[in-house]
């Protein structure tokens, strides 16, 4: 049966996982994979992450189904937690996804579902995972142009430019806050600008919110999302709690959609979970469970916020601290870019060769466009990973 078949190419980011684990240097760096690490390296459980699981595993006494939206006090404090305290909830429907991968599958299996020859505009650079996703839920893909490398930052009007050619009922995915993998970010009045383009050309905003707390903060992190939200008639949103409530591996996200009315929302969540159904039935229970228990609990919810302050702060002071090293390094300006950005990453505009040398010279992983994650950077050798950056740009 599978004698002619070819090997699938591996992810390039998922890759680096264990090509950096088989990498027997003791001072090797890795700026590869998007998750939070501490000062030493570590992906800790959030505190109060850890004391609702402990709460789960005294309450829980079954785990019978709970149905195909999961957890229905999850999705409603997701969808509050996105859309703020103040949305208009009557035409708000929230699933529980297998993470943010899922909501983004979910969500995009609702488009095919809609329009059959939907076309999703997808910023360039952007996730490599969101091309043969959309691909893969039989979607048409076009690229709108989203940053200039040279500078650093976005090129907002050809990014207009190109929406404008846009047809009515196309779909643009857009990153609520954090770009992946540039850390190049809209301001609320490109926002604003944004939304209202969409509106007059009758375009369905997409946002994928999969870093909510790690650019400014939690409600500035979600500004974008809510201009959106208190403009466009309809939307649809992919929220990941993956980076958020450091529950990678339990796979917690939610497929939010917002309609015209309450009764629209209705069929378009039925047709969601109709397409839960047909690929995995039902998510997984246990981090969003933990996750609805912090959000549900006051103290808890304080703890986990400020936690998440804490790794955000963290995440801004390396970029500086990193800023300076390359700056001192490579005695420019060229790197400054890495203390504006916000988020997990930054692109440093290498070239793959670039980055090849970085790994077997130097031992330092990053994703072959050059892309960092910030929370990986070496809090005590930033000048020596500079200088190992700088020796290899000629
Ligand atoms: C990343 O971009 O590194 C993360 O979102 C992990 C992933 O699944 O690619």
């Amino acid at each position: 049966m599978f004698e002619d078949l070819q090997a699938a190419p591996a992810d390039k980011i998922l890759a680096l996982i264990s090509a950096y684990r088989a990498d027997p240097r003791t001072d090797k760096v890795d700026l590869g994979v998007g998750v939070y690490k501490d000062r030493d390296g570590a992906t800790p459980i959030m505190r109060a992450v850890r004391e609702a699981e402990k709460r789960l595993l005294n309450k829980q006494k079954s785990k019978t189904y709970l149905g195909l939206a999961g957890d229905i006090e999850f999705n409603a404090a997701i969808a509050s937690l996105v859309f703020g305290e103040q949305a208009d909830f009557s035409r708000i429907r929230a699933a529980q996804a297998p993470g943010g991968s899922g909501a983004l599958r979910l969500v995009a299996e609702l488009l095919k579902r809609t329009k059959a020859d939907a076309t999703v505009w997808i910023s360039n650079p952007t996730w490599p995972n969101h091309i043969p996703m959309m691909r893969g839920a039989g979607l048409q893909i076009r690229e709108y142009p989203y940053f200039d490398a040279a500078s650093g930052t976005v090129r907002f009007e050809a990014m207009l430019e190109a929406l404008g050619q846009a047809d009515r009922g196309d779909i643009v995915l857009l990153h609520g806050c954090c770009h992946n993998p540039t850390g190049a970010n809209l301001s609320a009045a490109q926002w604003q600008s944004v939304a209202d383009l969409l509106v007059k050309r009758g375009l369905l905003p997409f946002v994928d919110i999969a870093y909510q707390g790690f650019g400014e903060g939690l409600d500035a992190d979600a500004e974008g999302l809510r201009i959106l939200a208190g403009k466009a008639p309809e939307m649809v949103v992919a929220a990941s709690c993956s980076k958020n409530f450091a529950v990678y591996r339990d796979r917690v996200g939610a497929a939010i959609v917002m309609g015209r009315t309450g009764a629209e929302a209705d069929i378009a969540m039925s047709q969601v979970l109709s397409a839960a159904r047909t690929m995995y039935s039902m998510p997984p229970d246990h981090g969003a469970a933990a996750v609805r228990i912090v959000l549900a609990d006051a103290q808890l919810r304080a703890d986990w916020q400020a936690e998440l302050e804490e790794m955000r702060l963290r995440m801004l002071r390396l970029r500086i601290a990193f800023a300076e090293a390359l700056r001192r390094q490579s005695n420019s300006d060229r790197f400054d870019f890495v203390a504006t950005h916000r988020g997990m990453f930054s692109r440093l505009g290498l070239t793959e060769p670039q980055v090849d040398r970085l790994r077997t010279e130097h031992g330092v992983y990053m994703v072959g466009d050059s892309r960092i994650n910030v929370a990986g950077l070496p809090e005590d050798k930033l000048d020596w990973l500079a200088k190992a950056i700088v020796s290899v740009l000629d």
